[in-house]
């Protein structure tokens, strides 16, 4: 075999790989996602080789030269990764021996991959947090955006999908911003933790070489390096942090999705669609499909199982470095792009969206949403205790419900007939709209409040 050909451990092998073992070990076809990270790590890591005289400075020179080319063949696509090679490490390497020949030897002194490669993961996940932090951005403009032109629509909120009370669309679009600005707080915190640098941690144990990790830590945009080379090879926290953070946001926007579908129904006929987020039936001629927060709702579980994959390929793994630890960049990547589909849908089917209001309205009024505004009225203008009011405005709904009419509908005669000792003379305390507007607490549906509420989400997004 030529030597271009051969393992880095050819000499101490008699026989090469099995075929199926080779495709099955090797991790390139998933890994060569981090080829950037790869090269970066290694000519910071070729610097600071050269700046403490451990590797001559005319090999490193030459290194980073290499590397610099290899970067450019794959950018070009003319790069042939190689399974024989398994990760993306060796496949690099290899390839800088063929460009520039021995002194490709000296690059992996004072480093292993196993220091390599949680180096270039972590460089990438924080990355990959900030992507995420900038599509939830745009997702919570167009949420404010919407909330903007909704915020006099009323609507029954619903609690065991029971009318409830009146609330303003703005205000229920509000919620999702509150839940999406935490998903972005967890995905900055994790960048926190991430910020140890793991290279020079090399196999496991640390290096005989007088390296110097606070300038490699520093190079390569990390706070410190990280205290324990066992810890920095071994542990995988940051990426379960991740998984988390992205099972966390995509449980967020299946709600969303599950709401709007719920919505977008002919039953509730809250929402509509355009086109351009809707498909059809290939039977039902009338069918116009809410497809994207279906998909939404239902990706929602690939990145609960990624998560739950990682959590188990932790579970009683001795420290330090085992195989089963490669599995967790594909976890990581197909949870990253999932995620980030599902806030492009969310993006659309909020821009898509239109609140059709009369119906919106009608239904608030349904299921005697204001009933609760009734007995607070006698709290607190007629000085009920809020039990007795409560129980006063039941059997004020008992009776509207027997002769089917709605609050709003009942006289101020039909209604005093409730009130033994006093008369109520305002009718309004029905309307859902005046309902609304009077939940003026702080975080509260009120008009006055929502209004507020965009503000300072708006200024603290710019
Ligand atoms: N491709 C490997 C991974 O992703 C790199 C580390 C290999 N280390 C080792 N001792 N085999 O986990």
């Amino acid at each position: 075999m030529k030597n271009k050909n051969k393992t880095v451990w050819s000499n101490r092998f008699s026989k090469g790989n099995s075929r199926n073992f080779q495709r099955i070990g090797s991790s390139i076809n998933t890994d060569k996602r981090l080829y950037k990270e790869d090269i970066f790590a290694s000519i910071i890591h070729a610097q600071m080789l050269v700046k403490q005289r451990i590797i001559p400075k005319k090999d490193g020179t030459k290194i980073i030269k290499g590397l610099k080319k290899i970067e450019k063949e794959i950018e070009k696509n003319k790069f042939k990764f190689k399974e024989k090679f398994e990760d993306i490490h060796q496949n690099i390497e290899k390839r800088l021996f063929e460009i520039i020949g021995q002194s490709a030897g000296y690059l992996h002194t004072a480093r292993s991959r196993n220091d390599q490669v949680v180096t270039d993961f972590k460089i990438w996940i924080k990355k990959a947090s900030l992507d995420i932090n900038d599509i939830l951005n745009s997702l919570i403009k167009s949420i404010l955006k919407k909330a903007e032109k909704n915020i006099y629509t009323v609507m029954p909120g619903f609690t065991h999908l029971k009318n409830a009370q009146p609330i303003s669309f703005a205000h229920y679009l509000l919620a999702y911003v509150e839940m999406l600005n935490r998903d972005k707080k967890r995905f900055l915190n994790n960048i926190d933790l991430i910020d140890e640098c793991p290279l020079g941690s090399a196999a496991l144990a640390g290096t005989s070489y007088k390296i110097d990790r606070q300038f490699t830590a520093k190079k390569l945009g990390f706070k410190k390096p990280t205290g324990n080379s066992i810890d920095a090879v071994c542990d995988r926290d940051f990426a379960i942090d991740f998984l988390s953070a992205a099972a966390t946001c995509a449980m967020h926007m299946s709600r969303l999705a599950e709401d709007f579908i719920i919505f977008n129904s002919e039953a509730f006929n809250f929402l509509k669609f355009s086109d351009r987020v809707l498909t059809g039936s290939s039977i039902m001629p009338q069918k116009k499909n809410p497809d994207p927060a279906e998909l939404i709702r239902g990706k929602t579980a690939i990145n609960y199982g990624k998560l739950n994959s990682m959590l188990t390929i932790m579970k009683g793994l001795p420290i330090s470095y085992y195989k089963d630890l490669q599995d967790d960049k594909a976890l990581v990547f197909e949870s990253y792009d999932t995620l980030k589909d599902t806030l492009l849908m969310a993006n659309e089917l909020i821009y898509n969206l239109n609140t059709n209001k009369i119906n919106m309205k009608q239904m608030a009024q349904k299921g005697y949403t204001t009933a609760t505004d009734f007995a607070d009225y006698l709290v607190k203008k007629k000085n009920f205790p809020f039990r007795e009011a409560y129980a006063t405005s039941s059997k004020l709904v008992n009776y509207a419900e027997k002769k089917k009419v709605r609050l709003d509908e009942l006289s101020l005669k039909e209604i005093n007939k409730f009130l033994k000792k006093t008369e109520i003379d305002n009718i309004k305390i029905f309307d859902v709209v005046s309902s609304m507007n009077s939940k003026i607490s702080y975080g509260g549906t009120a008009s006055k409040n929502v209004k507020n509420m965009i503000k300072k989400y708006k200024k603290e997004i710019r």
